[in-house]
Formats: structure tokens, sequence, C-alpha cells
């Protein structure tokens, strides 16, 4: 891929003054406008990776936009220490919004896991009765819910995990999509257990979509064997798969949601955990918190990116145009194209190796064509697109895609 000096520079500059913990397609973007981003060259990309679905309303949604400024002139933080007028107001606008009791507002997605599992542990002591110190919490193979000790000491993903031990102990892991793995670890361990958290699709995992009815068996199972269904809906929540969380598509109602990414626009670190009283109450004043968990300029941002997912219909747009392209996608005969899948605009192709080019050399071709994605692990591409994208874009953006593919075979 061409670089210019302009954007090297830049390049340059993290790669001296940066740690080493991420590897970016080198294209350099200064600007961004709904479903599309530009470079410090001027050229513009469709953004197909969306901040990881964190930027389901666009970039720079005016409304969003416009109650962050509008907020970062009054009030920006005033920490837990004080009430404030927008904590309040953003509480009962959540409690409407998702139809949980209560909300623990904290800032990034890893954050709101960590908090899930503090929440889990502790209702297994103070309402389950588990002995103290055995609760146990079950996640599964493949997982990704972000960074923390606790959280990598969950992955089984090597790159997440390895020398980062000694590890977080009571954590179980599990197959994925396999609900009789469930239920034998429940009847073994099952009075101990107090939670089982998992992703409703796991997305960084390569958007692994499991069977049908899985999600509502282990709800079941959870609610025979008195553990908590705890969902993260961090990159599958806020209409990502065409409906408001991923869970609604079994029709499931989890005992908690790790809301995330989207649920600010993208704007800032907003994430959020939702649970009935029965549940959040069993954390007491002192026992959790965080500076900036819930600031005025969070609520105020996070109101107005939902706001914006209700006003624009994000839910239906993202089941439909994700039918175009899994339906587009399918139709496309192409030796480097061995699966299409995914829900709603949350989508992966699972790449085939051809002529000595993988996943990578697909997302270089794409760029140099003016699309954006990003392999996740060797061989699978996500494309998640804001579902702000119009279907005259989609399609062109699909073009795009297939000619990319179609120049390397
Ligand atoms: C399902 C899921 N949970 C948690 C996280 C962690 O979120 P954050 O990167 O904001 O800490 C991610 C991030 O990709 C995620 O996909």
């Amino acid at each position: 891929m061409k670089i210019s000096e302009k954007a090297q520079a830049f390049i340059n500059q993290e790669e001296k003054y940066g740690a080493h913990n991420y590897h970016p397609l080198e294209v350099v973007l200064s600007r961004g406008k709904g479903a599309f981003v530009w470079d410090v060259d001027g050229k513009m990309y469709y953004d197909f990776l969306s901040a990881y679905s964190a930027v389901n309303q666009g970039h720079c949604h005016p409304d969003i936009v416009k109650a962050l400024t509008d907020q970062a002139q009054t009030l920006c933080l005033t920490s837990r220490a004080f009430y404030n007028d927008c904590l309040g107001p953003y509480e009962e606008y959540i409690h409407n919004y998702f139809g949980y009791d209560k909300v623990l507002p904290m800032n990034s997605g890893a954050e709101a896991v960590e908090t899930a599992l503090k929440l889990s542990r502790r209702w297994g002591y103070v309402k389950k009765g588990i002995p103290e110190n055995q609760a146990m919490i079950v996640g599964c193979e493949g997982n990704f819910h972000g960074r923390t000790i606790s959280i990598v000491s969950l992955s089984t993903d090597p790159d997440s995990y390895a020398q980062y031990g000694p590890f977080t102990p009571g954590l179980i892991k599990i197959p994925y999509n396999n609900a009789e793995a469930l239920e034998q670890v429940l009847q073994q361990q099952g009075t101990n257990i107090a939670a089982f958290m998992l992703e409703p699709i796991q997305g960084e995992a390569g958007v692994f979509v499991p069977d049908d009815g899985y999600l509502k068996k282990c709800y079941e199972l959870c609610k025979k064997y008195n553990v908590l269904f705890v969902a993260d809906e961090v990159q599958t929540g806020i209409a990502r798969t065409g409906k408001m969380l991923c869970c609604d598509h079994e029709g499931i109602r989890p005992d908690i949601v790790i809301l995330g990414k989207a649920i600010s626009g993208g704007v800032m670190p907003v994430s959020a955990v939702l649970a009935d009283d029965e549940i959040m109450l069993t954390i007491k004043p002192g026992e959790h918190g965080s500076t900036f968990g819930g600031f005025p300029l969070a609520c105020k941002v996070a109101m107005a990116a939902l706001e914006v997912v209700k006003n624009e219909d994000l839910t239906k747009k993202a089941e439909y145009l994700g039918e175009i392209f899994r339906r587009e996608m399918r139709a496309f005969k192409s030796p480097f194209v061995e699966l299409v899948r995914g829900k709603g605009l949350l989508n992966a192709v699972v790449i085939k190796p051809h002529n000595g080019k993988e996943a990578w050399d697909v997302c270089v071709k794409m760029a140099e064509n003016g699309l954006l994605a990003k392999p996740t692990h060797r061989h699978i591409i996500r494309f998640a697109p804001p579902l702000v994208i119009t279907e005259q874009e989609l399609m062109t953006a699909i073009g795009i895609i297939k000619e990319s593919i179609s120049s390397l075979e």
C-alpha cells in the first residue's frame, strides 16, 4: 500500500513513542462523517469496522456531538461524591429504555465486565448462599470480554492471556455453542456457580453465531440451577445485530446485561451494567465505583446516542441491510470466500488463503480501493459498517469488497 510522507510521519511517531500493543492497517485517519472516514491526504473510505461496533450511529452524529458540546460547556465531572442533575435523568432513561430496575454506570467495556463479575459473585454470596470465597463463574472458550487480569484469566486465546499470570481463580471455561457442556458443569458444581457469562455472538472470535435456540437453552439451564445468566452485549448490543439486544432474537431477558461501545455512539467511553434490584442492590455504598462512571458528560452523550438509535430506526436498518450483505456475499463466488456469517450488520467472511494471499492482503487491497475492515484472527474479516449506512452506499461498498477480492485471484 502506498503511504504518503505525511501519513508515514504519524505512523513513525506512534511506532516510536507508543506501546506496540496494536497492529493497525497503515491508514492514518483525520476525519469522519456517517459511514465514512477520511485519511490525512483527503482520501475517503467506507468504514466497515465502526471502531469495533462502537460507531453504530455513524461518525460525528450531529445530535450526539451537540449533546457533548452543550454539556461540556456546562458541567463535565462531579465525581459521585455529590449528586448532579444529569445522572438521575440518565438512570431513569436507561430504566425505561431497557426495562431493568437499575443501571451501574462505568466507562470501558472491560470495566463493565469486571463489574458484572463482581456483582455476580456478590449475588452468589448474599442471595444464593455460596460459602465465602467459593463462588465460581462459567465462561465460554473463544470469548473476548476485554483485557483486565480477571477477564484474560477467562480467555482461551494465548495472545490475550499468555505471560499475564498468575490468573484469577474461580473461573470455569466450557465450549461455546454447547448447552450440554453447560448442563454438565451446572450439574457437577452448580451449587457454587454464581453466573454463566457469554457473548450472544462471539465478535472478536470471528462473528461466531451460535445455533438457534442455544441462548434460550442456556438461559433455561441457568434458571434451573439458580445461576445468573450474564450477557456481554458490549459488541452485539445497541441495534448492531438487528435487535436492540442480541438476546432479543431468542426472546430472553438476561439477569445482567453488559453494554459499552455504541451506548455513546463512539463519542466517549461509556459502559453500563443493567440488573434488577434483587441483584444490583447487593452492592452497597462504597463497595464499587469509578471516578468517571456516569459523569454528566457521559450521561448526556449516551442519552443522545440512544435517541438516535430509536429516531433513525437503526435496529430495522441493521436487520434489513444485513440480509442484503449476506445474500450478496453468499452469491459471490471466489476461491477466497469460504463462508459468510453474521446477524444484522455484524458479519464476517471467512477467507481461504489463495495464491499466497490471506485476509490481511484482502484488507490492504480493500483499503486501497476505499473500504476499511480488519482481520480478526488470521482468516476472518469482520464487516460491521455504521448502521446509518444507506442501502445504496452498502451496495457500492459490497462492489468494492467483491472487486478487491477478485483482483487478488
Ligand atoms: C464482547 C466484548 N466485551 C468487552 C469488550 C471490551 O470493551 P473495551 O475495549 O471497551 O474494554 C469488547 C471489546 O471489543 C467486546 O467485544
